[in-house]
């Protein structure tokens, strides 16, 4: 009787310290992103590399450098970092989206907000933001 008594309180000591344990590991509530505010400059900005495919190669490059860390390789934001991060990263391949232009993409992705940093100095190239844009558009 003596014996498992103690036995109970061991495995609820253990399973008190493996909650513990799981609350340090276990990703940290992460709060979802309020909607993008978009100023209406960048909503209508014309990509123009539009539907060029070596614009896609370069694109997948830089992203796999810039981006990838954070967004996981396949978009839906699952990168190494997303769990260190207080808001909730969205998947890049949704409809609602992918549903946005291609400026309001190129808004988030490079001058960004809070957690999202601003990429305008580490990609500096037009060509080159606009191929992350194409890069982007083919993860649905
Ligand atoms: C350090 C981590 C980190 C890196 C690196 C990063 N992002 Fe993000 N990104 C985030 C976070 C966090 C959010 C959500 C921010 C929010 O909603 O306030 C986000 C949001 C976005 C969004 C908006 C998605 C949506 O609908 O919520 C786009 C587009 C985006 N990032 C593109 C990029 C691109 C392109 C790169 C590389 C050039 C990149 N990100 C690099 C963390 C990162």
């Amino acid at each position: 009787m003596k014996k498992t008594l103690r036995n109970l309180f061991c495995s609820a000591g253990a399973i008190m310290i493996a909650v513990v344990l799981f609350a340090f590991v276990a990703p940290q509530d992460q709060k979802a992103g309020a909607p993008w505010v978009i100023p209406a400059k960048y909503k209508s900005m014309n990509n123009p590399q539009k539907g060029k495919a070596d614009a896609e190669n370069v694109g997948k490059l830089l992203y796999a450098k810039h981006c990838k860390s954070c967004h996981g390789g396949l978009g839906v934001g699952d990168g190494p970092k997303a769990t260190s991060m207080k808001t909730k990263i969205n998947s890049l391949k949704t409809a609602e989206f992918q549903g946005q232009s291609d400026g309001v993409i190129y808004f988030q992705s490079f001058i960004g907000r809070d957690e999202m940093p601003n990429f305008e100095k580490k990609i500096p190239d037009e060509q080159d933001r606009w191929a992350v844009v194409n890069y982007i558009r083919t993860l649905k």
